[in-house]
């Protein structure tokens, strides 16, 4: 079997999480269950990033441990993640025992090799962003991520000698165009950072105690990325070499994370896989920003609600298509409660909602329920039939390409198109022709087995949408392998009652 790991970044439990970790969350969730639906052996992986000054601070002003402090936080992000159904297999946390002891051998491995050596590091250093910058990567003295003040430090630190993997690095992005996507990003990658040429890295700290200690160095602890980033393998038992899992599914097939760690994903990594004698990763997208009126979503700006909000008020099925479907994936994207209500709307209670409603009421009201085919198909029926069998590799091409948008809506196109169909065959009217019967449970059944291919292909969206459509249906028919030909659903298949999928919302 194929295998398939696919990782989200491994968030920071500074705070509770928001819409835009759930964007991420979500994306990557859709992916694992699709990848799963077509056949691979998928691990998906999500976790949290823990240590560092950041989080020591916040759990001093609550006068709790950091540990207590994260502990919280990891107990609401499972629930999260649980109310949008988010179907990881593994959950790493940076202050797992396993995970805290296999950096420190990491560690010691690349100091052994001379790749990590001791130094003096002067520079400038983001709190909030946990990033370091040189006088030049600044803006004004300024952040360059976050637009936030810098803070002047020195002190004795270990650096990971990145400089050395340089040309390796370029050399790597050559032979592997598909590495880093969009390509716009490599191309900000090459140009802003590897040619101006690589700084070695600060990878320990003195000035704070919340994080991994260097073992052999106790007054250091291990500084963010080396720790952070180690996270996709040491889940998988590096160092371990032997381990079932790191032989099974390292290399990750795709590391998807937010545009602002593409260069930590696409520069630090790579280079500390090497020193490692490592496979690297197939791929790293990164992805854009979810923003509200146009900026930052903050917790202190309060310009958002608990995501689980919007699972109460229109259902987990709408908050995950608006994630997957608004905005081209890798572009910026504006959040707001209207758009997610006017997509919901549009898409899943017009057209999804609404075709499954009336095909199966119509079914009910003309035959009790029960399908047949009788195949009197005419040139409008082929052509439909022909539209439902090619979306399952258009689909797939989107997939494979990363285009979560678009293959969601070459679907919703054909829902579209089956309500075009009901339109124009006007089975109400064949309804009162007795000589018509067998032309109405041709329709019926066509539109009945387009339903099911969509919700078979929607399943790793929007799952307990698919759930219940195919549900409704009264289907045994419901495998990824059922939906290569048209006609396996069931004759004499007696359906279930409608169910309202998708209320339409009115405006608040
Ligand atoms: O960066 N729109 O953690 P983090 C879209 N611990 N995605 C968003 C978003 C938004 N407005 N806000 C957050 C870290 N995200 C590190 C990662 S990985 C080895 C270490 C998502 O809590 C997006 O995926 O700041 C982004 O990259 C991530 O959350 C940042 O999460
Ligand atoms: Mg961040």
């Amino acid at each position: 079997m194929k295998k398939y790991y696919i990782t989200t970044p491994i968030y920071y439990p500074s705070a509770n999480f928001h819409i835009g970790h759930c964007y991420t969350t979500i994306i990557a969730d859709a992916i694992a269950r699709y990848k799963r639906m077509t056949g691979y052996d998928v691990f998906f992986q999500t976790g949290t990033d823990e240590h560092g000054e950041k989080i020591e601070k916040k759990a001093k002003e609550q006068n709790v441990t950091p540990k207590e402090y994260v502990d919280k936080i990891i107990a609401d992000a499972k629930d999260l993640w649980a109310s949008l159904n988010i179907s990881y297999d593994y959950f790493i946390r940076t202050t797992d025992e396993n995970h805290e002891k296999a950096v420190q051998k990491i560690f010691k491995k690349l100091y052994d090799k001379g790749d990590i050596y001791k130094g003096e590091y002067k520079g400038l250093y983001c709190i909030p962003c946990e990033s370091f910058w040189t006088e030049s990567q600044a803006i004004d003295g300024k952040c360059p991520d976050c637009g936030r003040e810098l803070k002047e430090v020195s002190e004795e630190a270990y650096f990971f000698r990145l400089s050395k993997y340089q040309d390796k690095l370029i050399q790597f992005y050559d032979e592997h165009p598909d590495f880093i996507l969009p390509l716009s990003r490599k191309n900000e990658m090459l140009n802003n950072f590897i040619k101006p040429g690589l700084e070695d890295l600060c990878v320990s700290r003195t000035s704070f105690k919340w994080g991994i200690p260097v073992d052999f160095d106790p007054n250091h602890v291990v500084y963010v990325w080396v720790d952070a980033l180690s996270n996709y393998i040491t889940s998988l038992g590096y160092p371990d070499e032997n381990s079932e899992l790191f032989k099974k599914y390292w290399p990750a097939d795709l590391h998807l994370v937010g545009k602002e760690i593409v260069r930590f994903h696409t520069i630090i990594w790579p280079c500390m896989l090497m020193a490692l004698d490592l496979p690297l990763p197939k791929q790293v997208f990164g992805h854009g920003w979810l923003k509200i009126d146009g900026g930052k979503i903050s917790k202190s700006l309060g310009n958002y609600k608990d995501p689980r909000e919007y699972i109460k008020d229109y259902g987990v099925d709408a908050v995950r298509y608006y994630a997957l479907r608004e905005v081209p994936f890798g572009n910026d994207g504006n959040f707001s409660e209207e758009a997610l209500i006017s997509r919901t709307n549009s898409d899943l209670a017009n057209t999804l909602g609404n075709l499954v409603n009336r095909t199966i009421s119509m079914s009910h009201k003309y035959f009790k329920g029960l399908t047949s085919n009788p195949k009197l198909n005419e040139e409008i029926d082929n052509k439909l039939i022909e539209s439902v069998l090619a979306l399952k590799d258009i689909v797939e091409t989107k997939m494979n390409e990363l285009k979560v948008n678009e293959a969601l809506d070459e679907i919703m196109e054909v829902l579209r198109s089956c309500n075009k169909y009901i339109d124009e065959t006007t089975p109400w009217t064949l309804a009162k022709d007795e000589a018509k019967k067998d032309r109405l449970a041709t329709i019926l059944y066509n539109l009945l087995e387009s339903i099911r291919h969509c919700a078979i292909l929607l399943s790793p969206f929007i799952p307990t949408t698919s759930k219940s459509i195919l549900d409704e249906l009264n289907t045994k028919k419901t495998s990824y392998a059922s939906i290569s030909n048209f006609g396996e659903l069931e004759e004499n298949l007696t359906l279930n009652e409608p169910k309202i999928l998708f209320n339409r919302i009115e405006n608040k």
